[in-house]
């Protein structure tokens, strides 16, 4: 049972990115894991063929990326410490501005929030602070208390969701949140709890992603897609998981006005940018947080 059909063929998704009206038109002619850069032609439409591919979009998603599901199983498989893990790379970035903000760290209570495998708080560690990582991911933690014992640091991992956060109030000089504000369901109730267990006039430091267009073409697109690659590269996962959903990403002025109601007063917020050093590309803190953005807050009181 096949019959003919004008397919549009579109980048990956970027219909989804114009309108979701143009996205409705498009979405009956494509197929969810089959599009090419632009390009009009005919093809044979199989029922069976097209049952596959809407199978594949959960219903009501308006796009694949968006529908795409999102599993902690790319955080359970992740190889943490590979040199051409993006997060390890970008951690010596992070890690200078959390620093800098904080200050000295000998001897500081540090929480690390989404610890994943560990990689910004054994920096931590190695500055003499008292660290303690908490994650959703047991194999994340597994992985961040095998490579804090074979680097001979002593750093407390324990299972626990950032909603729910399961140390005593008033422990902390400092908590770190990075690159997972934007993964947790509940933002206002994270942002309590980080609060709660921070000691007047200590440090929240975090990095996140802003909420608009060019973040959704940049990041919920173009990065996602180039971090699947580089998941299957690693062997993350043979499930092609959306790593981030656009919808969770946070505007400035949101995460200002709810750190405020929990007590916490934005002290900066600014961009994570790209810049070239000595023919190479990177990045760097610096511009608007038009995009990416790092940030860092001080508890009331
Ligand atoms: C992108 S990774 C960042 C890991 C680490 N902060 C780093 O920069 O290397 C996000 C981490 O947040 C964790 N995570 C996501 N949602 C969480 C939640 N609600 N509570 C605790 N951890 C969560 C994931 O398991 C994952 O390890």
């Amino acid at each position: 049972m096949c019959h003919p059909q004008i397919v549009l063929r579109t980048a990956w998704g970027a219909s989804a990115f114009l309108a979701p009206e143009v996205n409705d038109w498009v979405r009956p002619l494509r197929r969810s894991t089959d599009l090419r850069p632009v390009s009009i032609g005919l093809r044979f439409v199989c029922k069976e063929a097209r049952l596959v591919g809407w199978a594949a979009r959960p219903p009501g998603a308006r796009s694949y990326d968006e529908g795409m599901p999102q599993s902690l199983e790319i955080y359970d498989q992740m190889d943490w410490w590979n040199p051409r893990h993006s997060l390890l790379r970008m951690a010596a970035l992070k890690f200078t501005y959390f620093h800098e903000k904080i200050g000295r760290l000998d001897g500081l209570n540090v929480l690390d929030v989404g610890c994943g495998g560990g990689i910004l708080a054994e920096k931590f560690a190695k500055r003499g602070a008292n660290v303690t990582g908490i994650d959703l991911s047991e194999r994340a933690l597994q992985t961040a208390r095998d490579h804090a014992a074979a680097s001979g640091l002593r750093i407390r991992y324990q299972r626990g969701k950032a909603e729910e956060l399961p140390v005593g109030n008033r422990q902390f000089d400092a908590v770190v949140c990075a690159d997972c504000l934007e993964h947790v369901d509940d933002l206002e109730q994270v942002i309590g709890q980080i609060s709660r267990v921070l000691k007047s006039g200590g440090a929240f430091c975090y990095d996140t992603f802003n909420r608009n267009f060019l973040s959704k073409v940049l990041i919920a697109w173009l990065l996602d897609r180039r971090l699947r690659r580089e998941y299957r590269r690693l062997n993350v996962s043979e499930h092609a998981y959306a790593v981030h959903d656009w919808h969770k990403f946070i505007k400035p002025e949101e995460l200002t006005v709810t750190m405020a109601r929990h007590g916490l007063v934005s002290r900066e917020i600014i961009g994570i940018r790209p810049a070239f050093y000595n023919g190479g590309f990177g990045l760097k803190v610096g511009g608007n947080p038009k995009v990416a953005y790092v940030g860092h807050a001080r508890k009331q009181g």
